[in-house]
């Protein structure tokens, strides 16, 4: 199976580099389309594959496009390739908010399958929702799925607009986590640990946090009220957090992420 990249950037090169590691694909049939000659050169003297700056030389050739451009990139990418696709060929976008239908629209193409990984896929732990259309066939949908699993987990969606719901989470999930830690380095700071004793702490209560949530079947609850016993110090954090309503912060985040994925999506 041949695949062709859209866009070497950083989600297209992870991907790249996900696939050749895990052997599901080899360097002479990993291609990657740049957009200008001079950043094909640099990436081909550095990468593993093949790369292009000229669609007419890999677009045909190709088993299966993955689209990895930025989405306000895709309608002169489209007008690039117009004419070098088939419907034989199977394409997967990454590209947040642009609908299938807009993608079949453009290219003529039937078979396309949509996905919104998420950053950890840098590091082979991604979580990534995904759809396809109907054209799609079980043996194809099987092929990406194993493609999408070389960067992390993958979940199946029905429905596309669940991928406006995946962004709103685990997409910009990680940005939320970040957040959350970064307010506790403060505070840690605050304290009177030094920048990396704060990074220390935190960084390794959430990675051990989240290794022990991981490994067992309790739920976030299960493991608060594990931490948190009658009258200790974790139940007055927990009391200010009730009190300023953080949970119900966090809920009203996300569905501001819902909604302006749905915008930018129409
Ligand atoms: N980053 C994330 O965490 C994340 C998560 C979920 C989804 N996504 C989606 O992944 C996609 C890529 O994001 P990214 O962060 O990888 O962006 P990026 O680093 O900017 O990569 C996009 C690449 O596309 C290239 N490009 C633009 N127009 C092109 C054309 N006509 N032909 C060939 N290549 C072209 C750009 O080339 P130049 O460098 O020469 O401009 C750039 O290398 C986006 O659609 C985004 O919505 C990203």
């Amino acid at each position: 199976m041949k695949i062709l990249i859209l866009g070497g950037g950083n989600m297209g090169l992870t991907y790249a580099q996900c696939f050749l590691r895990s052997h599901i694909v080899t360097s002479e049939n990993m291609m990657v389309l740049c957009r200008t000659y001079e950043k094909a050169n640099h990436l081909s003297a550095n990468h593993e594959g093949r790369f292009f700056s000229d669609p007419r030389l890999c677009v045909p050739e190709a088993d299966l496009l993955i689209l990895a451009v930025k989405p306000q990139d895709s309608p002169k990418l489209f007008s690039e390739i117009q004419g070098l696709t088939d419907t034989g060929q199977v394409l997967l976008s990454i590209m947040a908010g642009v609908r299938m239908e807009v993608i079949c629209k453009a290219l003529g193409m039937k078979k396309i399958t949509r996905a919104m990984p998420n950053l950890p896929a840098q590091i082979g732990e991604g979580v990534t929702a995904f759809t396809s259309t109907d054209e799609v066939t079980r043996i194809e949908l099987v092929m990406v799925q194993n493609l999408l699993n070389t960067t992390g987990k993958t979940l199946y969606v029905e429905q596309e607009a669940m991928l406006d719901a995946a962004t709103a989470i685990s997409g910009s999930g990680p940005a939320y986590v970040y957040f959350f830690m970064n307010a506790m380095i403060e505070a840690a700071k605050q304290m009177g640990f030094s920048p990396s004793e704060a990074e220390l702490l935190v960084g390794q209560t959430f990675t051990g946090a989240i290794d022990l949530y991981n490994k067992s079947d309790l739920s976030c609850e299960n493991w608060i009220a594990k931490v948190a016993s009658k009258g200790g110090t974790t139940e007055a954090a927990l009391r200010v957090f009730r009190e300023t309503a953080l949970h119900e912060s966090i809920t009203a985040g996300t569905e501001a992420a819902l909604t302006r994925a749905r915008e930018l999506g129409k």
